[in-house]
């Protein structure tokens, strides 16, 4: 058995939960959008062709701002084709995918549908084909109430109101080779910054986020930071990171250790900005924008999924459909515990993706839609975790992983919500084999009651939610919690994640 203590002190504040850290992502790629959140001939569907059963699924997701159109995709986009009526708009190739685009869905249905859920529309721009030009006209027909060619177009295209938009993306993953466009980081930094530059003319309301590393094993991770700050730091008020995480060679202790990487790679982006801070003599504080993150088993991809072939354009493929497991999910709460503990420079995040595409939603074409394993670390988080992310001096055994060095055996993150006193705590045990003890001092807190402790655990690692058995794994109540004055003590079962919230009692009269 293993142990670890925690404290909860509403005195010892990381920073305010941003409610856009529970964001997510949708790309035209593979069945995120169309047979997606978009089957027109579904019985569910409703009269604009969007699926009823995935937007109910999405509301309870929780997810806040919705980061749109891509991703690659993005690198080779018109934006003019996806708006105009539908039966006008042209198909096209979508080189990063090796699909067709019909563009049934675009700007304005896909504004309509986040109203619906009641999220924020974040856009990107193409810097990939594209660049200010481009990028300027999106914006103008986006965010100019009236008076220009562009802003009476949306109007004719059916949206008299400016869509407002306020977050956008300058380009995506430009360091990747994989990019269409892809640059030198000191070519990308001079031409966001230009792009940049130019859109606040135009809106200066407006957020931006300068593209960061495609993950921290890049070979150009801090460099690429570096000299693109350099470029863009005054323009800008975020910086991305994106990283991916998947089980390799079997290596179970590694993977579970997966935050252990994304902690250190918010550090080192953070170290990096703060550092172009100091150069420049600047008062302004860069935030993160982590909008792309999971686990995504991208060597099925590379090797079994991957579209080629002059004459084999697809319109939505079943690409990137991870079927994620009891073990993926205790992952997937680790990375939301390490943007908790990380609140006071993440700001803003994205789940990559929402639906079918390594998605907590899946759905069958015509059939079912259901939730991943990784649906409920994400909705539980998003939902519950409010007001102050609190720096609980967690101290924990420790084990060794090939991968990322000495990690803790349990990882822990906690809110607390200073209106009603409420506070959430949440955990994961990392060790394959050990249940962990942990023991909460509570007496910082006014007296406070164990509203209910959730736990996501199996005896099969392994298992997963699918078409033919899409509630085979479930949120159970944690056994064996016990609550002492000034304390508690949880037993997290092996390979878990578990969720405590926490009420205050009404003061006594
Ligand atoms: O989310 C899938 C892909 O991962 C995105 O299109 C890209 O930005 C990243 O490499």
């Amino acid at each position: 058995m293993a142990t670890a203590r925690l404290t909860l002190d509403p005195r010892r504040t990381i920073g305010t939960v941003n409610r856009r850290m529970f964001g997510s992502f949708v790309e035209h790629l593979g069945r995120c959008v169309y047979d997606g959140i978009y089957e027109p001939g579904h019985p569910l569907a409703d009269s604009a062709g969007f699926r009823n059963d995935v937007k109910e699924l999405v509301k309870e997701l929780g997810v806040s701002a919705i980061r749109y159109p891509g991703g690659n995709f993005v690198s080779g986009f018109k934006w003019e084709d996806s708006v105009g009526p539908v039966e006008q708009r042209p198909k096209r190739l979508d080189l990063a995918w090796h699909s067709t685009e019909t563009n049934q869905v675009g700007l304005h249905e896909f504004a309509g549908w986040l109203e619906e859920i009641g999220s924020e529309l974040m856009l990107a721009v193409n810097l990939g084909t594209r660049g200010t030009e481009e990028a300027l006209d999106l914006l103008e027909y986006c965010n100019l109430p009236f008076g220009t060619a562009l802003a009476e177009k949306r109007a004719a295209n059916g949206h008299d109101k400016a869509f407002n938009i306020k977050m956008w993306c300058l380009g995506n993953e430009m360091d990747g080779p994989w990019q269409i466009g892809h640059r030198s980081a000191h070519d990308y930094g001079k031409i966001a910054s230009q792009t940049a530059k130019a859109m606040r003319q135009l809106d200066p309301s407006i957020e931006l986020v300068a593209c960061g590393s495609s993950s921290a094993d890049m070979p150009t991770f801090g460099e690429w930071e570096r000299v693109v700050l350099g470029h863009t730091y005054d323009d800008v008020d975020f910086i991305s990171c994106h990283a991916y995480y998947e089980i390799k060679d079997g290596d179970l202790g590694s993977f579970l250790a997966s935050a252990a990487n994304m902690d250190r790679f918010i550090d080192s982006v953070t170290a990096t900005a703060d550092h172009i801070k100091a150069v420049k003599g600047s008062n302004k504080t860069l935030n993160i924008s982590f909008d792309e993150w999971n686990v995504w088993y991208n060597e099925r991809f590379e090797t079994v999924d991957k579209i080629t072939g002059i004459d084999n354009w697809p319109i939505a493929p079943r690409l990137l459909e991870d079927s994620y497991t009891v073990a993926d999910a205790v992952v997937v709460g680790n990375l939301l515990i390490s943007l908790l503990n990380h609140a006071d420079r993440v700001t803003s995040a994205s789940l990559a993706q929402l639906v079918n595409v390594i998605a907590p939603i899946m759905t069958e074409p015509g059939g079912l839609a259901w939730r991943q394993t990784t649906f409920f670390p994400f909705a539980l988080t998003s939902h519950n975790a409010n007001g102050t992310a609190l720096d609980t001096g967690l101290e924990s055994e420790k084990y060794d992983t090939a991968a990322h060095g000495t990690v803790r055996i349990v990882d822990a993150a906690a809110t607390h919500n200073p209106d009603d006193g409420s506070a959430s705590v949440f955990l994961v045990n990392r060790s394959s084999d050990q249940v962990s003890t942990v023991t909460i001092d509570t007496s910082h807190l006014r007296d406070v009651q164990i509203l209910s402790a959730l736990t996501l655990t199996d005896t099969d690692v392994f298992a997963a939610n699918t078409l033919a058995d899409p509630h085979r794994v479930q949120l159970r109540d944690l056994e064996g919690t016990e609550q002492h004055p000034g304390t508690i003590t949880l037993t997290l079962p092996p390979v878990s994640w578990t969720a405590l919230f926490l009420a205050s009692t009404p003061e006594k009269a």
